[in-house]
């Protein structure tokens, strides 16, 4: 992967003194030298809560394996998607703003990453952004159509279509300025509490620009993986470098974890993920390897992938609703921490289902070395605030 001097030379700022952090096992594929990198003072994973960071927040120790038997906190919260259309200043701060504007637009994408946190006190912020803004910064045609999801001009469906790909040079790293300034104004609006950085997966990113838009079965992504694996891979390897490069940026800028969505990867088989997919997820998570923060890997209906999901060098394995997190923990390897999983359709239940569903989440990722509660996939649009306000506070009162 390419990496840009300019941003880590700031990055490593002498100015201000670096302090070495917990490492991380070096599983990613393109870490170059295999050193941790150092986190500069001004970073928030350098530093404790005591001292305004967040190194050993919850969160953090969770992600890290780091639970202890002795200790009477609650495992840590927070919801994929917990911000946006849920919440009635969300709507109001976007206006008219287009969604994908909102997301280049660094004081607006910092205040919609920091409601959640205001109103849910949750235990992270994910960075505000979507899976398709680097291709907008690289360059191609994109929207957000409300209701549908991400649509491209130009579908990719030919070895002349990925010839015509922008290169990711400089241009790009320049183009991710706004997605480092968002960051830089949310960490020190957030404080204390950690931010998550996300990128989209090559498979799930790809399918939208093979596909044109969103598909229920990526039959086209499919059949393009089989019938010309070479344009397939060229393509792939694209995009890993693209959301590869978009999550650097996140973590140099301040997050201090990491979350790679493959959100449609359930649709592929064990086989066809490791021989066309896994490579590229794997250059993703690589990315940031040599990086002191924890990288989850998240899929829906990927319970047959768990174990290539985590070789794909990911420390923590998000479990969507579909399988038990005691399950899913006989199939990874010992001592992996988890996230998840609770049912989104509790939260258009009656209470005593959703605490029940609560509660049985909690003593299923009793036995992991770290668990990270989450929802099974996004918080749906139609749900009221107040019920994930209350769901939170439900869960920090357990024990
Ligand atoms: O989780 C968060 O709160 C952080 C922000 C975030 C968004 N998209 C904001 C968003 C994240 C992490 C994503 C990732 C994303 N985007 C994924 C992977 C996660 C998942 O849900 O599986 C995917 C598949 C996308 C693509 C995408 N973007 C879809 C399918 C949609 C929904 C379209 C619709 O209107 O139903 C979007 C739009 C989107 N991304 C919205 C938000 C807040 C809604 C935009 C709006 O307000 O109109």
């Amino acid at each position: 992967m390419a990496q840009n001097s300019t941003s880590e030379q700031v990055f490593r700022d002498s100015a201000s003194e670096p302090t070495p952090v917990p490492t991380l096992p070096q599983v990613g594929a393109s870490s170059r030298t295999g050193d941790p990198v150092l986190l500069p003072f001004s970073h928030p994973a350098a530093r404790p809560v005591a001292d305004g960071g967040v190194s050993d927040a919850p969160l953090l120790r969770h992600l890290r394996g780091e639970r202890s038997e002795s200790e009477d906190t609650p495992a840590p919260v927070w919801f994929m998607r917990q911000a946006g259309r849920s919440l009635p200043e969300y709507r109001e701060a976007r206006g008219t703003t287009a969604m994908l504007d909102a997301c280049v637009t660094p004081a607006l994408a910092a205040e919609i990453t920091v409601q959640p946190v205001r109103r849910h006190r949750v235990d992270a912020g994910i960075f505000f952004s979507d899976i398709v803004v680097p291709a907008r910064l690289a360059g191609l045609g994109v929207e957000i159509r409300p209701g549908v999801g991400p649509v491209f001009d130009h579908p990719i469906r030919t070895a002349a279509d990925v010839d015509a790909l922008p290169p990711l040079g400089d241009d790009y790293e320049a183009a991710l300025d706004p997605i480092r300034e968002a960051v830089g104004l949310t960490v020190a609006e957030l404080g204390t509490t950690p931010l998550i950085g996300f990128a989209g997966a090559p498979f799930t990113v790809a399918s939208y620009m093979v596909e044109g838009g969103p598909s229920r079965d990526h039959l086209r992504t499919r059949a393009l993986m089989r019938s010309e694996p070479e344009t397939w891979h060229r393509l792939a390897s694209w995009v890993a470098e693209l959301s590869g490069r978009f999550l650097r940026a996140q973590v140099l800028a301040g997050a201090s974890a990491v979350q790679l969505f493959d959100s449609w990867v359930g649709a592929l088989g064990a086989d066809l993920y490791r021989e066309a997919v896994l490579p590229h997820s794997a250059e993703v998570l690589g990315a940031v390897a040599d990086l002191p923060v924890p990288r989850i890997h998240f899929g829906v209906g990927a319970a047959h992938l768990l174990r290539p999901m985590h070789e794909a060098g990911a420390t923590v394995v998000g479990v969507d609703h579909r399988m038990r997190l005691d399950e899913a923990l006989e199939i990874l390897p010992e001592g992996t921490p988890v996230q998840g999983n609770i049912d989104p359709a509790v939260l258009f239940t009656a209470e005593e289902v959703r605490y029940a569903e609560a509660r049985a989440v909690l003593a299923a990722g009793a036995g992991a070395s770290g668990h990270v509660v989450n929802l099974g996939h996004g918080v749906p649009p139609e749900t009221d605030p107040q019920v994930l306000t209350d769901l939170v506070a439900f869960l920090h009162a357990q024990r």
